[in-house]
């Protein structure tokens, strides 16, 4: 496995392998890798020829009050478990030379309405500087299949919809949640949960799947539905919801009444760690 640093490298080595007919898979994660990643990466590299990593922690898509700092980091174990999983290259950069011109200002993707509702309420500035992060690996990788987490569902829609619109030569690829036993979404933010939080924390899954439950029994009210998830959770003492919604799969727009392919989505804030999680639905047209 090789180890780089820089933009320059990372894409002359993928125009090679591209130029020698090898597919090639990205992985974009900002490091603290958990059994989550490991998911993604051991798909591309079980279906593609080269597989590439990046761990970066990305400041743009951090609010001036947010984790930034303190986010969680190992690189040399991260390093270890992209090994272990057949990763080919593994690209870690330092700021500087991801924004060599400094933390970009004046340039920045955004994909509206999407970003609008929930991760994007909640963070007015987050998923511009996600979606600004990963047009630029985008353009490092080249053409690929890129691989991410349902976990985070209105990121993977944010970036299906960049890629479509701004026609970047990538196969965008959503992979299931991986859970703990207890049902917890795993996440490099649960490090920061105390005993007593870990415990409290599967109670945002729960409340999911109980929404999800009212929708397959007929419930048709998005206010019901999101009613009964932020009770669940507010039960929780715990637990700080920030919010519970349900939406449009892949729009992420309200649906009033509830119909066709949804998603349930809630963010919660447990002592330092805030987390998010969601769960799918359909509201079958009554025959
Ligand atoms: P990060 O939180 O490190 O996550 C990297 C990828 O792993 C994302 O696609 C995320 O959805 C996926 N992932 C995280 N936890 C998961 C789980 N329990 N099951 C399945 N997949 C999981 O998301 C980011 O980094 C950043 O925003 C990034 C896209 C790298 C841009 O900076």
């Amino acid at each position: 496995m090789q180890v780089l640093t820089t933009i320059a490298e990372t894409r002359s080595l993928l125009d090679k392998a591209r130029a020698a007919g090898r597919s090639v898979g990205l992985v974009p994660t900002m490091g603290y890798l958990h059994a989550g990643h490991r998911t993604l990466m051991d798909r591309s590299v079980a279906s593609r020829d080269v597989t590439l990593a990046t761990v970066f922690v990305n400041p743009l898509q951090f609010g001036a009050s947010e984790d930034l700092s303190t986010y969680p980091r190992d690189f040399d174990r991260d390093a270890a478990m992209c090994e272990a999983a057949g990763v080919d290259v593994v690209l870690h950069p330092s700021v500087e030379e991801m924004y060599p011109l400094g933390t970009p200002t004046l340039t920045s993707v955004s994909v509206a309405e999407i970003s609008a509702r929930m991760e994007g309420a909640s963070r007015p500035t987050h998923f511009a500087g996600v979606a600004t992060v990963v047009s630029k690996l985008f353009n490092i990788a080249g053409p690929c299949h890129a691989y991410f987490g349902e976990k985070d569902w209105q990121q993977l829609a944010v970036i299906r919809r960049m890629a479509a619109d701004l026609s970047f030569p990538v196969d965008v690829v959503g992979c299931p949640t991986v859970r703990e036993a207890d049902g917890l979404a795993l996440s490099s933010r649960n490090a920061y949960l105390t005993v007593e939080e870990r415990v409290a924390a599967p109670v945002l899954h729960w409340a999911l799947v109980a929404g999800a439950a009212a929708i397959a029994a007929g419930e048709r009210d998005p206010a019901r539905v999101r009613a009964l998830v932020a009770e669940l959770i507010r039960a929780e003492p715990l637990a700080h919801l920030d919010y519970a919604d349900v939406v449009d799969a892949e729009t992420l727009q309200e649906v009033d009444p509830l119909a066709g392919k949804l998603r349930l989505l809630a963010a919660a804030r447990f002592g330092r760690a805030r987390l998010l999680d969601n769960e799918g639905a359909t509201a079958a047209a009554p025959t």
